[in-house]
């Protein structure tokens, strides 16, 4: 897979608990453009690869910026970030994919949660730019934990802007905001899952069409406590061999110790860089990537969260 090296060049404290890092190309080669909605999976010195959303315009070319929530229940990637990340130091990151992006539309709603702001506030520079009518709704839970509140209300667009901050009991109201659907209106949801959950199951009772509503997750929901991991097998279909995925592993992890390279990003079943084609056996989809649909297949999976119903799954590796 191929990476870029950036350099830090800033580090800047955002908001409680929010830090922003702009990137710019450590060589000589320019970094590639941009487009809204883009992430980038940096890869940490702890060894974590991690995706995050570039937040600053398409047209900002010669950097990337990327904003990080400090998350407590971290795996490593925040909590590397916020404290051993510094500027000056050189990391290695992907190109940009995108599993976001703007569609063509007559209006779009953007509805961002927390740190869900990022990959929206490029969206709306870039519909700013092109001059498409956009709205912006930003949920926090306080206006000290509102990271690029400045940046927006200094912005040209900032009568688009909306701020609800739980802390005022100021609820966004999704009748109002999502109103009557209409075929040529999108809508982009981006943050933690139950907010991403929330704005969905209101746009679905609101009668909104599936395919205009969008959204990126920051981080899959929890496992709960109803699931429980059992040990099964994987077979490598080109290899002929099997191995014994336990309970405490997942079947990334099992590929790896065994020099089975599969490329792995997120590692929470959101951004679909581990997908892996299933020859037979059905896997228990743990993943917020793949839809229903898909999932009803039980031809593919992602392994890095996934797990498997039957007690073989044989992989197309
Ligand atoms: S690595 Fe992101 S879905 Fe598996």
């Amino acid at each position: 897979m191929s990476t870029i090296d950036v350099r830090v060049e800033r580090k800047i404290v955002e908001a409680d608990g929010i830090v922003s890092l702009e990137l710019r190309a450590a060589g000589e080669a320019a970094l590639p453009a941009l487009a809204a909605g883009a992430h980038i999976d940096i890869h940490l010195p702890n060894g974590l690869v991690r995706p995050y959303s570039l937040c600053n315009a398409p047209g900002d070319s010669g950097r990337y910026v990327i904003a990080v929530l400090r998350d407590p229940d971290s795996r490593g990637g925040s909590v590397a970030i916020h404290e051993t990340v510094q500027a000056g130091d050189v990391l290695s990151i992907s190109m940009p994919k995108n599993n976001f992006p703007l569609v063509a539309a007559r209006r779009s709603i953007l509805i961002g949660g927390g740190i869900g702001i990022t990959p929206l506030l490029s969206m709306a520079q870039t519909l700013h730019a092109s001059g498409e009518p956009f709205e912006l709704h930003y949920c926090a839970r306080s206006e000290s934990r509102t990271a690029f509140r400045e940046q927006l209300l200094g912005s040209p667009f900032s009568g688009n802007v909306r701020f609800y901050f739980d802390d005022r009991g100021d609820g966004i109201d999704m009748t109002q905001v999502l109103g009557t659907p209409m075929q040529e209106t999108h809508l982009y949801v981006c943050g933690p899952a139950g907010f991403i959950e929330f704005v969905r199951a209101s746009a679905e009772r609101l009668g909104w069409a599936h395919g205009n509503v969008h959204f990126e997750f920051f981080a899959a929901p929890e496992i709960t406590g109803e699931q429980v991991n059992a040990a099964f097998e994987v077979e490598i279909a080109s290899k002929s061999i099997r191995l014994t995925v336990p309970e405490d592993r997942s079947v990334a992890d099992v590929l790896q110790d065994n020099g089975i390279d599969i490329p792995v990003s997120c590692s929470q079943g959101v951004c679909g860089t581990c997908l892996t084609r299933v020859l037979s056996g059905t896997p228990e989809h743990r993943d917020l990537y793949l839809t229903d649909e898909e999932k009803a297949l039980n031809d593919q999976f992602l392994p890095c969260c996934s797990r498997a119903v039957s007690r073989v799954l044989v992989l197309d590796l």
